[in-house]
C-alpha cells in the first residue's frame, strides 16, 4: 500500500437510466440525479488532490437514444449553465471539453464555450468533459490533422512519436492513472482508448448516483494496493 494520489481520474458515469427506473421514475430523473453526483464527487477528487478529472458523460454511439433522452441530457448542459459556472467558480475548476463538436446544437457549442472561456483562469484542478465523445473517434481526428500537417510540411513523419500524438488529440491530457466505472459493466465503451494505456481498472456495481466519497475512497484504497509496473520489474520487492 502507498499513498499515491492519481494524478488523472477518469470516470465512465454509467447506470443513470437504472437508478430512476429502480425508482419507478423517467431516465431523465437519473441524468439529474446523476448531474448533481458528478458536482459533488468531482469537488471532493480535488480535494484529495487528483488535479485532472475526465468525465463520460455522452458518448458518439449515445446518439443512438430517444430523442427525448438525447435533448434532456443537452439541455441539462444549456438549462443548468448558472449552476455549472457557479461550481466551477466555488471548486475553482477549469472545465473544458473532448468530443466532436458535429451535431451539436449551436445552443449547446455555445454553453461549451462560454463554459470554456470562463474557468480557463484555473490552472491547478482540469475537469475534461467528454460529451459527444468516442475514443476511436479522438485517435481518427488526431490522425486526420498529423496528416494534414505532413501533407503541408509543418509536421515531419519521423518527428512523430508518443508525445506529438498526445498533442494532437482533442486536449494534451496526462495518461489515466484511474479508471473507475459505476453501475456493473465491465467495458470501456469506447472511452480514452489512448490515455488509458496503463490505468488502472476499477469496476464497482454502485450505480453512478449512489457513488458517493466514501464509495471514491474504496476506488482510491484499491489503487493505492495496486503494484503499477508500467511493464517494468521492482527488483526490490520480495517476490522478485
Ligand atoms: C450513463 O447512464 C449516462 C449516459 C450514458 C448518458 P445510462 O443512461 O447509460 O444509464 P443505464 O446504463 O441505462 O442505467
Ligand atoms: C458509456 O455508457 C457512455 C457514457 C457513460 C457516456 P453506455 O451506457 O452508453 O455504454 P454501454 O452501451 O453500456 O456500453
Ligand atoms: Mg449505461
Amino acid at each position: 500500500m502507498n499513498n499515491k494520489i492519481p494524478n488523472h481520474v477518469g470516470i465512465i458515469v454509467d447506470g443513470n437510466g437504472r437508478w430512476a427506473t429502480n425508482r419507478g421514475l423517467s431516465r431523465s430523473k437519473g441524468h439529474e440525479a446523476g448531474f448533481i453526483n458528478l458536482q459533488k464527487l468531482t469537488a471532493y477528487m480535488y480535494e484529495k488532490g487528483v488535479h485532472y478529472v475526465s468525465a463520460y458523460l455522452f458518448s458518439t454511439e449515445n446518439f443512438k437514444r430517444s430523442e427525448t433522452e438525447v435533448n434532456f441530457i443537452m439541455n441539462l448542459l444549456t438549462g443548468k449553465l448558472k449552476e455549472i459556472l457557479e461550481f466551477c467558480h466555488q471548486t475553482k475548476i477549469h472545465a473544458f471539453f473532448s468530443g466532436r463538436k458535429d451535431k451539436l446544437s449551436k445552443k449547446v457549442l455555445e454553453a461549451m464555450n462560454t463554459i470554456e472561456e470562463e474557468t480557463r483562469k484555473y490552472t491547478d484542478r482540469q475537469f475534461n468533459i467528454c460529451f459527444n465523445y468516442g475514443g476511436r473517434a479522438e485517435i481518427i481526428d488526431a490522425t486526420k490533422k498529423i496528416l494534414y500537417d505532413v501533407e503541408n510540411k509543418t509536421l515531419e513523419i519521423n518527428n512523430i512519436d508518443e508525445e506529438l500524438y498526445n498533442k494532437y488529440l482533442y486536449n494534451n491530457l496526462p495518461s489515466l492513472d484511474l479508471l473507475i466505472r459505476t453501475s456493473g459493466e465491465k467495458r470501456i465503451s469506447n472511452f480514452m482508448l489512448w490515455q488509458c494505456s496503463y490505468a488502472e481498472f476499477y469496476f464497482i456495481d454502485t450505480l453512478f448516483p449512489d457513488f458517493k466519497a466514501k464509495d471514491f475512497d474504496k476506488a482510491l484504497e484499491e489503487y493505492q494496493n495496486r503494484d503499477r509496473r508500467f511493464g517494468g520489474i521492482d527488483y526490490d520487492k520480495k517476490n522478485h
